[in-house]
């Protein structure tokens, strides 16, 4: 079998095998290699790697590559925590120490920012780590069959049995130990999690919003979160706080709290949320409304002088949505994230050449240790004069 470095300015082919270097990693989690000019995305690699790589397929300008041989392990490759972790499809990031995780995670952060936003200053603030890497999930979607818990494989429909998972809170792993029995066909999807009291439920998963509606996954990081939503709020005294995309209230309670005499305005699309919501909330200063942010936002301008906290899903709020909340009176905007793409499309919305609004501070915090999945804040104040 021979491994012939790649001709300089040929386009590689399918099945071709060649050397090459990881230089850093990319949005979705796999490494990236530059090889006589063209451009490599290779899985399960650590940055620094020298690896033998197998082309598996070919796009205009790049490749995707495959693995066959780590030739010399980057400064950050490990042996995952996670037994499953090289053939389990859920956690892609288990063979990077956490401090590597941790730097590549705040580098794409501001990389994704310095590209939709052009000439804007990042305020980027250090990244914060999360207090757990293991045991921090109180909730996970895991497939069931045959009897089993486990997930698909890495890059695959296949089922992989799984007895213990190193990322969920240990109370749910009494679920993988003993699965639920379950009256369906093979591999149904499961939702499991840990309620506020400490009890591990299960339930069969038949919708994308999950058996129990949306709940923050990591609630130990989410304790900094909150933390950090309102220290940024600090000297603020807004007649009017919007919550967008709401939940059950993960941050309308604490901004409840914070803001006493102010307006609270949540809006969540989810009926089991806004219910849920709706019972726990006692403040008459408080609505929590069942709508599309979006439909909302066509209706309504917050109140001159408002905060507005929005934490969209992953696909994020959209231009629409920022547009509209960049041209009302509002003063201040706090936007938590989960995909960094989706934050700097939807900033690049606000942040135009002639914006009355500029980028205050942003943080990236590790929400989601073991994979590439990174969190993050961002502040606009709108100028005054
Ligand atoms: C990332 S979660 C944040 C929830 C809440 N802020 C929290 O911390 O628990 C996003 C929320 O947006 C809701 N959502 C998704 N699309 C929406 C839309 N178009 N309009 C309003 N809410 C939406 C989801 O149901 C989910 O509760």
């Amino acid at each position: 079998m021979s491994f012939a470095k790649h001709p300089a300015g040929h386009r590689p082919a399918a099945g071709d095998r060649l050397e090459v270097e990881i230089d850093k990693l990319a949005v979705g989690g796999q490494g990236i290699a530059r090889h006589d000019g063209f451009v490599f995305f290779v899985p399960d690699a650590a940055p620094g790697d020298r690896l033998r790589v197998e082309v598996r397929v070919l796009h205009k300008n790049h490749a995707e590559a495959e693995i066959l041989e780590v030739l010399r392990p980057g400064e950050g490759r490990r042996e995952p925590p996670c037994h499953y972790a090289p053939e389990c499809g859920g956690c892609n990031w288990q063979h990077l120490e956490e401090s590597v995780q941790h730097e590549q995670k705040q580098r794409l952060v501001l990389e994704t920012l310095k590209k939709f936003l052009p000439g804007q200053e990042i305020p980027l603030l250090p990244f914060v780590p999360s207090p757990r890497s293991l045991h921090y999930r109180n909730r996970v979607q895991p497939r069931w069959s045959d009897g089993r818990l486990g997930y698909f494989k890495r890059r695959s429909h296949d089922f992989l049995p799984v007895d213990q998972c190193l990322i969920v809170e240990e109370p749910l792993n009494a679920f993988f130990r003993r699965p639920p029995p379950l009256p369906t066909g093979d591999t149904a999807r499961i939702e499991l999690r840990l309620t506020a009291e400490g009890k591990a439920e299960a339930s069969l998963q038949t919708s994308t919003e999950g058996a129990f509606g949306f709940s923050q996954v990591n609630r130990f990081q989410n304790e900094d979160l909150i933390r950090t939503v309102l220290d940024w709020t600090q000297g603020l005294s807004p007649a009017t706080v919007w919550d967008l995309y709401a939940g059950s209230g993960n941050f309308t309670f604490p901004l409840i709290e914070r803001f006493p005499h102010s307006e609270v305005v949540a809006v969540e699309l989810s009926k089991t949320l806004v219910r849920l919501a709706r019972e726990k909330n006692k403040s008459k200063q408080a609505k929590f409304h069942l709508s599309d942010v979006q439909a909302w936002t066509r209706r309504r301008f917050p109140p001159p002088g408002s905060l507005v906290v929005l934490d969209p899903p992953r696909a994020g709020a959209g231009p629409e949505v920022l547009r509209s909340l960049a041209a009302s009176d509002a003063d201040e905007m706090i936007y938590i994230a989960c995909h960094p793409v989706s934050l700097a499309r939807d900033l690049a919305a606000v942040l135009r050449p002639d914006s009355r609004w500029t980028l205050t501070r942003v943080q990236a915090f590790e929400m989601f240790p073991q994979t590439d999945h990174v969190e993050t804040i961002a502040q606009l104040s709108r100028r005054r004069g």
